[in-house]
């Protein structure tokens, strides 16, 4: 993926990912893959019947669901129903119990570590709480996969870094410390650091939570500006309603283990179904009707 120390352009990348279909090991295309040569597939991420357990504990027990390229998808849930192990599962940092999962057509499920590098490489990731480094400034929070993965020259990094900052309106905070940051702070640095390789898809876990709702509105604004900026494919997970209201495409409500409910806000905010309606009113109270 490295192209000879030259920072690769956006575009230039996607118009690659779209023409070619991941190949394996041998270099041929793998008879897995779903990727014909023709038109890249309509879902960049895709899980087909993938359950999870561990141990006893089933988090997922038959969940297909796709994420189209250019959308941004947020996936709700409820707390403790799996939302951060889906996020996981698509990194290839946990393997599914069944099931397979697709990136741009090509199957992913059982790579090895090598294998995923590539494949990582097209995601950022905005961590749970931000999870920057304490002991790095904001600059090399920012420039340190820009450092560990291309040959870049500093002065480009530092403009990157400037750039990325900037887009999140953190430029000149660059010298800091996270702890010298407020929280709305951190998670600003913890998204400038996931667009600073300007990756195809970003996944963002929980990016809102445990902020005021001002502060969280400011996030989504910036989330919503990044994906407009670089055109990326954004799969959020939170239970924030209005964060996903504002900055969703289409929502998808996980619950025990399924994909309940699947599609644009308006559509999910009339839902006919009582647990969709109580997840996103936030009214427990309200009362199925009986089974017929
Ligand atoms: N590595 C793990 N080992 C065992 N159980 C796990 C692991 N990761 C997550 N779980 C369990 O899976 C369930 C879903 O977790 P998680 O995805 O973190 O929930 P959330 O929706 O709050 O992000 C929880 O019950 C959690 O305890
Ligand atoms: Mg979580």
């Amino acid at each position: 993926m490295r192209s000879g120390g030259a920072w690769p352009s956006l575009c230039s990348r996607r118009a690659e990912n779209g023409k070619t279909a991941m190949t394996s090991e041998a270099g041929k295309p793998n008879s897995k893959d779903e990727a014909a040569a023709g038109a890249p597939p309509e879902f960049l991420i895709r899980l087909e019947h993938v359950s999870k357990r561990f141990g006893r504990h089933t988090v997922f027990k038959d969940l297909s669901l796709g994420f189209r390229r250019g959308e941004t998808t947020v996936v709700l849930g409820a707390s403790g129903v799996g939302k951060s192990v889906l996020l996981k599962l698509i990194l290839g940092l946990l393997e599914p119990t069944r099931g397979r999962i697709f990136v741009d057509g090509s199957e992913i499920t059982h790579l090895s570590e090598r294998q995923l590098v590539p494949v990582r490489k097209r995601f950022g990731m905005v961590f749970q709480g931000a999870a920057l480094f304490d002991f790095m400034t904001v600059y090399e929070n920012v420039a340190f996969g820009l450092k560990e993965h291309t040959d870049l020259p500093e002065g480009d990094v530092r403009r990157i870094v400037k750039q990325k900052l900037a887009l999140v309106d953190m430029d000149g905070t660059q010298n800091l410390l996270p702890e010298q940051l407020s929280g709305g702070m951190r998670k600003r640095v913890g998204l400038a650091r996931a667009i600073a390789m300007e990756p195809e898809v970003i996944l963002y876990d929980e990016p809102t939570t445990g902020l005021d709702p001002v502060t969280a509105d400011t996030i989504n604004d910036l989330i919503l500006r990044c994906q407009r900026e670089l055109r990326t494919t954004g799969i959020m997970v939170t239970h924030d309603m209005a964060s996903a209201f504002k900055v969703g495409d289409r929502l998808v409500l996980l619950y025990e283990g399924e994909a309940i409910a699947d599609g644009r806000p308006d559509e999910i905010r009339r839902h006919p179904d009582v647990r969709v309606q109580r997840f996103i009113t936030g009214n427990a109270s309200l009362t199925a009707a009986p089974k017929t």
